[in-house]
């Protein structure tokens, strides 16, 4: 379970078993990761196994240490770090980073877990086939359940830093959207043909609440965190059919603001919106609980809007 081989300082180079960097070239990756918040594209990935001499799949794993430098874990201190390596609509192999958040002095159910964050990078940017999950740790039952509501679940490589697994060896006799009669699955969601109608609704916004995976509670919902120098940040709701590991939309763009290395303080954001679906909504009580967490920050814009037939 511990990840001793896997730590790594920041301003320190990466060197495990599979890849060795050196300090310059950590660095460079560092903030190359930061300003594509968490992505590494096909080019990006070419040169660097051209440029360290080492397969593509050496460099996800060896990369894992990197993605846990982006956890924010007040509460533990325990930083993991995963990465998804999924297709996008060209058939472009990606990188997706990930890794965990905590909230202190809030309860620990709200925490994003690294798997978690990982698979919404991946779903908000466009992946379209996930080919392997890089994890620095095992992933826990939650995860594991987050994972069996993927398009892919039973073809996807997990892999651990010693170990490679499918999903059905760690969630036999699993529980999944079928149980529930829902044919559709994160990634490979029900067609969408409806809109928000409401003009206060800024586009974008209203995009990324159409495209959330929520087949239990049908509450299109999204999250807009606005920053004074960095843009913007969105965050969409992607539920599961356990219920318990479904991600808030807020969960889903904060994280999305942790691997673009910002912090979330008065400093950095300029404001948050949450959209939801009119007559559906259950997402201001968790928002409000994840931002009591944080001082100082903007207060929580609310809109709820009728969906058009
Ligand atoms: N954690 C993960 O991110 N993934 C797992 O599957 C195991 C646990 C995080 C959650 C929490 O922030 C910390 O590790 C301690 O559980
Ligand atoms: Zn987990």
């Amino acid at each position: 379970m511990a990840s001793a081989t896997f730590l790594v300082q920041a301003n320190t180079a990466l060197s495990n078993t599979h890849i060795s960097l050196s300090v310059a070239q950590t660095q460079a990756l560092r903030s190359q990761l930061k300003t594509q918040r968490g992505i590494l594209n096909a080019n990006n990935i070419n040169q660097l196994c051209a440029q360290l001499n080492v397969t593509n799949d050496a460099l996800l794993q060896g990369l894992v240490p990197l993605a846990s430098e982006f956890a924010v874990a007040p509460v533990s201190n325990f930083h993991v770090g995963a990465i998804v390596k999924a297709l996008d609509e060209s058939g472009e192999v990606n990188f997706y980073f990930g890794a965990n958040a905590e909230f202190n002095r809030q309860a620990l159910s709200l925490v994003v877990h690294a798997e978690q964050s990982a698979i919404n990078n991946a779903w908000l940017n466009g992946a379209k086939k996930t080919l392997k999950i890089a994890i620095s740790d095992a992933p826990c039952g939650y995860c594991r359940q987050f994972m069996n509501e993927l398009a892919d679940a039973r073809e996807f490589d997990i892999l651990l830093p010693e170990q490679q697994f499918k999903l059905a060896d760690l969630l036999p006799h699993s529980f999944g959207p079928t149980d529930l009669g829902n044919q559709y699955s994160l990634f490979n969601p029900a067609p969408q043909a409806r809109s928000f109608n409401n003009t206060e609704v800024e586009q974008q916004l209203a995009a990324y609440a159409l495209a959330a995976y929520v087949p239990y509670s049908q509450n299109y919902s999204a999250v807009k965190i606005t920053t004074f120098n960095n843009g913007d940040f969105y965050g969409s709701y992607a539920e599961n059919a356990a219920y318990s590991p479904s991600l808030s939309p807020l969960q889903s763009a904060l994280s999305q603001l942790f691997l673009a290395g910002l912090s979330f303080d008065q400093h950095t954001v300029k404001g948050i919106t949450l959209l939801e679906t009119a007559g559906h909504e259950n997402q201001a009580g968790v928002a409000q609980a994840v931002l009591a967490s944080f001082v100082n920050l903007p207060p929580l814009e609310l809109i709820s809007a009728p969906l058009s037939e």
